[in-house]
């Protein structure tokens, strides 16, 4: 035996497989993610060789030839859109990186091709490198992403971003940690692909996520505990001094792709919650909290402001924040029975 699977399932024969369940596909989706993982592969590429290309630090320091030198975070922004872009099957992009929506339009190249088309119908919410605080110490960081169709007529507007998460038609995440995983769910369970980097593809190695009912670990900053309301200070201090049983234990790496990618797997509770310096919490809402909402809730784990679910709120503005506590369902439906406590 070799040991080589010469029959696996790549992520983009899966995508191709699920869509052909649905004979009016057009193949755009398909061809969204393509492109898309071209982008998570170069991020992850650059990630892995950082150190050594000087990538590190604050843009703006020039190299030997005069250029500005990016940030690893600025060169995931700029090869997400550009990849997006010319996929042929996007209209409009929101991502962490740029204060306004991408608007995605038709361009002539100077020999006259085409390559990039207004007539996409899909829009994509990302964060191109989340998790910037780790960037520099070699801490696991991630790409998240969540894809909607356009449902109006007409040129895309900021409109069409403001969707609520229940309307989002793929989304999930990429890991760059001891190796480089995207976990995917297009609406029919949750896929996790681990990035072969000898043959650049993404290799189907956890098929059908689900994530336990019931885990051992709290995830959260645990420094800002003065800040807290009093409902996750209750909830946080059941799980430390539990009335029977043993505590759950503490994780918490500060990259939300990692911490939330570990929930998954070993299930269990991440939460980012409101605090009085951040009321509505820190993480945003379209391209953070929406993606990881719907891959939890696809796996059977839930996702929660503390009060209601994260897929039903309706977005006001493409960088709103949302309180959140995510993973296995009956961790999150404990922390919602202590809100509605507190909210008698
Ligand atoms: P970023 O988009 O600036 O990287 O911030 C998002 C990150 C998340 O990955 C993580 O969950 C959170 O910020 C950690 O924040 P804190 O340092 O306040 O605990
Ligand atoms: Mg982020």
């Amino acid at each position: 035996m070799s040991g080589i699977d010469t029959d696996c399932i790549t992520l983009t024969r899966y995508v191709l497989a699920e869509q052909k369940k649905h004979p009016q596909a057009t193949g755009d989706l398909t061809q969204l993610l393509t492109a898309l993982l071209t982008a998570v592969k170069a991020v992850s590429s650059a990630v892995r060789k950082a150190g050594i290309a000087s990538l590190y630090g604050i843009s703006g320091t020039a190299n030997t030839s005069g250029d500005e030198q990016k940030k690893l975070d600025v060169i995931a922004n700029d090869l997400f859109i550009n990849m997006l872009k010319s996929s042929f099957s996007t209209c409009l992009l929101v991502s962490e990186e740029n204060d306004n929506v991408i608007q995605v339009e038709t361009e002539k190249q100077s020999d006259g091709l085409t390559f990039v088309s207004d007539k996409g119908k899909y829009i994509v919410c990302f964060d191109p490198l989340d998790g910037s605080s780790n960037i520099d110490c070699l801490v696991s960081i991630g790409s998240i992403f969540g894809i909607y169709r356009k449902t109006t007529e007409g040129p895309p507007t900021v409109k069409d971003a403001l969707q609520p998460g229940r309307n989002t038609v793929a989304a999930g995440y990429a890991l760059y940690g001891s190796a480089t995983m995207v976990v995917l769910s297009v609406g029919n369970g949750v896929q996790g692909f681990m990035l072969d980097p000898a043959i650049g593809e993404f290799i189907l190695t956890e098929k059908n996520i689900k994530i336990k009912p019931r885990g051992k670990i709290y995830s959260l900053n645990e420094g800002y505990e003065q800040y807290w309301d009093e409902a996750t200070k209750e909830y946080v201090k059941s799980k430390k001094f539990p009335e029977s049983g043993k505590p759950y234990g503490g994780r918490y790496i500060g990259s939300m792709v990692a911490d939330v990618h570990r929930t998954l797997m070993y299930g269990g509770i991440f939460m980012y919650p409101a605090t009085t310096q951040s009321p509505k919490g820190k993480l945003r809402l379209l391209y953070e909290c929406n993606p990881m909402a719907y891959v939890m809730e696809q796996a059977g784990g839930k996702a929660s402001t503390g009060t209601s679910p994260i897929l039903d709120l309706q977005p006001t503005e493409i960088h709103q924040r949302s309180p959140i506590f995510l993973g296995s369902k009956e961790d999150v439906e404990d922390v919602e029975a202590v809100y509605k406590k507190h909210a008698k």
